[in-house]
């Protein structure tokens, strides 16, 4: 299943320079996205009206963008303004477009009904010169179904098992259960790990063999991950009746990751993130050792889940059984469920 009306993240900002029209699939679909002269962002299908040539292998002109095959030129709003040769232009000589929105240097495309298109809808990731942070970028492209990330993501208790070498996540992960609640769009997932080694061993955190941490986040439509970790002294978790940290309690050691899982069609998915510490606690050099790792991390669950694709291929009629640690996916599968596709 795959949801239309939902902002998808089709990649960086940067990735999409001015004059060079860039080929994204999503949701199955050929989509061009490129920049107008005055640097607005188009996203249109890419796929010339005329014999349906990838208009990505076109050229920007000002504020339009021509199709290298036949010259047909369309305008920002998908109307072909130009036939070589032909002074007609029939009414169906359009392109479709699609909503998009450049923020916190992600471009998002909207793949439903325009008229549904509401940016306020758009996951608050963090920016990447959000000052608050030091955030390092990656990104990783699966043969597997998107839904499979996304369950990935909704259940951390993978952590101790698939990223021990990473993470240096230990059982604790595994045994304790988040606090899961829904929340606007998604499921918030909180916990505190009491009493653990410390999870990245960073900043003032190193100097602690055992730490609590407490990790909250929020699961968005259609899957994006916005997480926050923050490790206290032992006791801290206890001190705070087990609940959420109060906002000024000084931490350790803070970090913060946004992540996007995108379709790009029934069996394949991109996966874009950004990492990184907290600016009070580390600098470019720790977040660039931070993205290393995570991206280490990022290549465990990609072996995991693209196997466990393989596998569900072979009899796609099978059922999973859910343990108590499937809350999270129960309850945004549902709210997936409940969307108008
Ligand atoms: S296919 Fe685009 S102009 Fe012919
Ligand atoms: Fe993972």
């Amino acid at each position: 299943m795959l949801i239309r009306n939902c902002w998808y993240v089709a990649g960086w900002s940067h990735q999409f320079e001015a004059g060079k029209p860039t080929q994204r699939m999503l949701l199955g679909e050929p989509v061009v996205i490129w920049r107008t002269q005055e640097g607005a962002l188009v996203a249109m299908e890419d796929r010339c009206v005329h014999r349906l040539a990838p208009l990505s292998l076109g050229r920007i002109e000002g504020n339009a963008i021509r199709c290298l095959y036949h010259g047909l030129l369309f305008d920002a709003d998908g109307r072909c303004r130009e036939i070589p040769g032909q002074d007609a232009i029939p009414d169906s000589a359009c392109v479709r477009t699609y909503p998009a929105v450049e923020r916190n240097n992600w471009i998002w495309v909207w793949m439903g009904d325009p008229d549904r298109a509401d940016p306020s809808r758009i996951a608050p990731s963090k920016a990447l010169d959000d000052p608050a942070w030091v955030l390092k970028t990656g990104e990783l492209h699966y043969r597997a179904h998107y839904s499979l990330i996304n369950d990935n993501l909704l259940d951390l208790t993978h952590l101790a098992y698939v990223h021990a070498a990473s993470f240096g996540a230990d059982e604790a992960w595994s045994r304790n259960r988040p606090r899961v609640e829904p929340i606007a769009e998604g499921v918030r997932s909180s916990r505190w790990i009491v009493g653990t080694p410390p999870t990245p061993p960073l900043g003032k955190a190193a100097e602690h063999e055992r730490v609590d941490i407490w990790t909250s986040y929020d699961f968005v439509l259609p899957g994006v991950f916005l997480l926050y970790s923050a490790l206290f002294p032992t006791g801290s978790a206890e001190a705070f009746g087990y609940d959420a940290p109060p906002a000024h309690a000084p931490s350790l050691f803070a970090n913060f990751t946004s992540q996007a899982v995108t379709p790009t069609s029934e069996s394949t998915t991109s996966y874009y993130f950004s990492w990184g510490p907290a600016a009070e606690h580390g600098d470019e050099a720790m977040a660039q050792a931070m993205i290393d790792v995570a991206i280490m991390a990022f290549n465990e669950d990609k072996t995991m889940i693209e196997a466990q694709q393989r596998i569900i291929d072979t009899d796609p009629g099978r059922r999973v059984m859910p343990t108590s640690a499937d809350k999270a996916i129960t309850l945004f599968t549902r709210l997936m469920q409940s969307q108008d596709g």
